[in-house]
């Protein structure tokens, strides 16, 4: 076998053999094939897709590429994964429902990069909380909660780190297979029984439009099935924020603010609909029953509970859960107000997001230093409308010289409809 035959084939869409495949993915993460002949094939797929099968054979040779985890863990596990978004803090809320109805939620998360968030940046704004446990402590805290966070190990899926630097430099991210094998081989070697897959669309997401997430949550489902795992995947709309609240630890107040039952709308509805999607993997009933009793959950208090006991044994300070004010505040904040009657028609998540990031709240490059107590709380949504003068978002930073950047970007990201008044005649 070598390189230049693969790149040839898949050039001129010959499907290529498992063993192939697997020999390409070995011998790049090894360092025996230089990143121009695999920069060359990932080209080729960028231009002209992989088959199911290929795809298959790619995702399970990443997995293998490094250590596949196996937890000793009691009962089902679970897992799920976002494709990203803005405000999207629903693994904080549904890891403790599901762990309250007795499935141990064993989740291995990122860092926020970019105008998307990431759920250990949200959790080290606990005060004490920390995410880089040992596996045997990460254990025992499943054990007795169900629910535990820690941060990616740089031993899982060495292929995947490698090509997707190489991907982000030569413009062949935007790979619906490519991306598919990338995330699933993660999570594939993070080795749950259940996979709950939230494939994201709009402004705010990598899948603009509601057909290619379709597209990438099929071809993960199909993945997922393939090695053996129970996996649902759902297409959810990024196209405004998901809740009020974006930044790391405002959105830790808005997932605790669910969780003690004071918030509802489509950040409650999305989060009680992926735990449920769990449930009913984990073989808890039927969809409608196991909408029930994540509800439940939420209603007793049960799932808060689970929060309180997970933060307290990683270290964090758990009556941020009975008071959400004990959380990191931002020094300065500043009110970004209509400038003329107006109905909201969308928001421009992506912009929302790069706003926050601005605000000291994201991270431009891998390593970037973050404010966590930096961010937005929207006060519209699409379909409001308000009058001039009316409080459209708030901006928290503790940089506090100038919001008047992060104010016209913020306001330029609200696509609206001029409301006409017709004053009377004095
Ligand atoms: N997230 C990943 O982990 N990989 C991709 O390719 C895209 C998004």
């Amino acid at each position: 076998m070598n390189a230049i035959d693969i790149i040839n084939k898949t050039k001129k869409a010959i499907t290529l053999t498992d063993d192939e495949i697997r020999w390409l993915v070995e011998n790049y993460t090894n360092g025996e094939i230089p990143d121009y002949q695999m920069s060359a094939w990932l080209m080729a797929v960028r231009l002209n897709g992989l088959t199911e099968e290929e795809t298959k054979s790619l995702t399970y040779a990443m997995r293998d590429s490094g250590e596949i985890i196996r937890l000793k863990a009691e009962g089902i596990t679970a897992d799920k994964h976002s494709t990203g978004g803005v405000g999207d803090k629903t693994t904080l809320i549904i890891g403790p429902i599901a762990a309250a109805c007795g499935i141990c939620v064993a989740k291995m998360s990122g860092r926020g990069l970019g105008h998307t968030g990431g759920t250990i940046d949200k959790l080290e704004s606990i005060s004490g909380f920390r995410t880089e446990l040992p596996v045997d402590e990460f254990e025992r805290i499943l054990r007795k909660t169900g629910f535990a966070v820690i941060s990616q190990s740089g031993e899982l899926c060495p292929a995947d780190k490698k090509m997707y630097d190489l991907r982000n430099a030569t413009g062949t991210v935007d790979s619906i297979p490519l991306i598919a094998a990338s995330i699933m081989s993660k999570k594939l070697a993070v080795n749950a029984d259940c996979l709950v897959l939230d494939v994201k669309y709009g402004s705010g997401a990598f899948m603009k439009t509601r057909e290619s997430a379709q597209q990438l949550a099929d071809l993960m489902e199909k993945i997922g099935k393939g090695a053996e795992k129970r996996c649902k995947a759902e297409v959810t709309d990024m196209d405004s924020p998901l809740g009020l609240n974006i930044g790391n630890a405002l959105e830790v107040a808005e997932a605790i603010e669910v969780l003690q039952g004071k918030v509802k709308g489509k950040l409650y509805d999305t989060s009680i609909q992926l735990a449920a999607d769990m449930l009913q993997l984990a073989g808890k009933g039927s969809y409608e029953e196991c909408v029930k009793m994540a509800v439940e959950a939420v209603d007793s208090g049960r799932a808060l509970d689970v929060l309180r006991e997970t933060i307290k044994l990683q270290g964090g300070d758990p009556s941020v859960c009975d008071d959400v004010s004990l959380l990191p505040v931002a020094r300065c904040s500043y009110e970004v107000r209509a400038v003329q009657d107006m109905k909201i028609i969308r928001i421009n998540c992506e912009e929302i997001g790069m706003t926050s990031l601005l605000l000291g709240a994201g991270r431009l490059c891998k390593g970037d230093p973050i404010d966590m107590t930096a961010g937005i709380i929207m006060h519209v949504g699409p379909g409001d409308s308000v009058s001039t003068g009316d409080t459209l978002m708030t901006l928290y930073s503790t940089l506090c010289s100038d919001f008047s950047d992060a104010a016209v970007r913020a306001l330029n990201a609200i696509d609206f409809e001029s409301v006409n008044c017709h004053k009377p005649l004095t």
